[in-house]
């Protein structure tokens, strides 16, 4: 029988990873069909639950349910713990597992895709929102000399670092939390913007001088060709700009590898989705 998996999210109709999953599914000869699924706001738990007992697989979580998917798992991979968010959930028989690929594929896509390695750079990280939270585990596991979150709101900020302070014996001391204003003076090798301003046009107030000479920029927004953002990291001299294409389709590898214990190649989807 083929196996089915979606997409759950409000709204759900722009998600590209029917189109992702379809072309890994075809590429690894696995059999499976992928869906959208529109949950009412106060409606994901039924519509998990219908999925389920209609014996569906597994479901990517998307916005705005990744705190209640991570509620409603009964089992927990390491990366949903981190960020007490899950984009994952696979089903079998009474287990509901859950874990969390966004991090790893930012991580995969600066490393891998991107060839940057952040093993001893500076790496700033802008925004403590959800997606900044399923980002930070695999960034200081993959063991930068220093990991600042900076956050128009520093509470936020230094919430958020504080989670991860003693957590899986990940390096803390490199994690710092920041107001924009007050990164004057320092510079970083790989900056990523994890916030929602580029939805609006708008850019964080970063001081100039924060893109160190070769330093990469990353915008985990995709869709929008150069953001805000993009647009101020070329001025101020970062040598390479990315948007979260690459992220998107690195984290849907990961869940499937979760699921289907195959990891796909990701170049060709990438390549396709940038040419869309
Ligand atoms: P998401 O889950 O997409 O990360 P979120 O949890 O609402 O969304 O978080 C949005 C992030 O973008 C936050 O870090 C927010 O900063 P605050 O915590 O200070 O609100 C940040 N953000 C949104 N618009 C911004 C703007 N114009 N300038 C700076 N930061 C902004």
């Amino acid at each position: 029988m083929t196996d089915r998996y979606a997409v759950i999210g409000n709204p759900v109709a722009h998600s590209k990873s029917p189109f992702i999953h379809a072309e890994f599914a075809r590429q690894t000869g696995q059999d499976l069909v992928y869906e959208r699924i529109l949950a009412p706001l106060e409606g994901f738990r039924a519509a998990v639950a219908n999925f389920r007992a209609e014996g569906g697989k597994g479901l990517n979580v998307t916005l705005p349910f990744k705190l209640e998917a991570f509620q409603i798992a009964n089992e927990r991979g390491p990366r949903a713990q981190d960020a007490a968010a899950v984009n994952t959930l696979k089903f079998e028989g009474a287990t509901i597992y859950g874990e969390n690929t966004d991090g790893v594929g930012l991580v995969s896509d600066i490393q891998t895709n991107l060839g940057f390695s952040i093993e001893g750079r500076d790496v700033l990280l802008m925004g403590a929102g959800g997606a900044a939270q399923g980002a930070v585990g695999p960034l200081l596991e993959a063991q930068p000399a220093r990991l600042v979150i900076a956050n128009r709101t520093l509470d936020k900020a230094e919430r958020l670092a504080e989670r991860f302070r003693g957590a899986r014996g990940l390096r803390v001391d490199a994690l710092t939390a920041s107001g924009y204003r007050e990164l004057a003076g320092q510079q970083f090798q790989i900056v990523i913007n994890s916030t929602s301003a580029s939805l609006n046009d708008s850019v964080p107030d970063l001081p100039q001088g924060v893109f160190a000479h070769d330093s990469l920029a990353y915008d985990m927004m995709y869709g929008k060709g150069m953001t805000p953002f993009l647009e101020l990291a070329l001025a101020q001299g970062a040598r390479q700009l990315a948007d979260g294409i690459g992220m998107l389709v690195e984290q849907a590898a990961q869940s499937f590898l979760t699921w289907r214990g195959v990891r796909p190649e990701t170049r060709q989807v990438i390549a396709a989705l940038k040419a869309a």
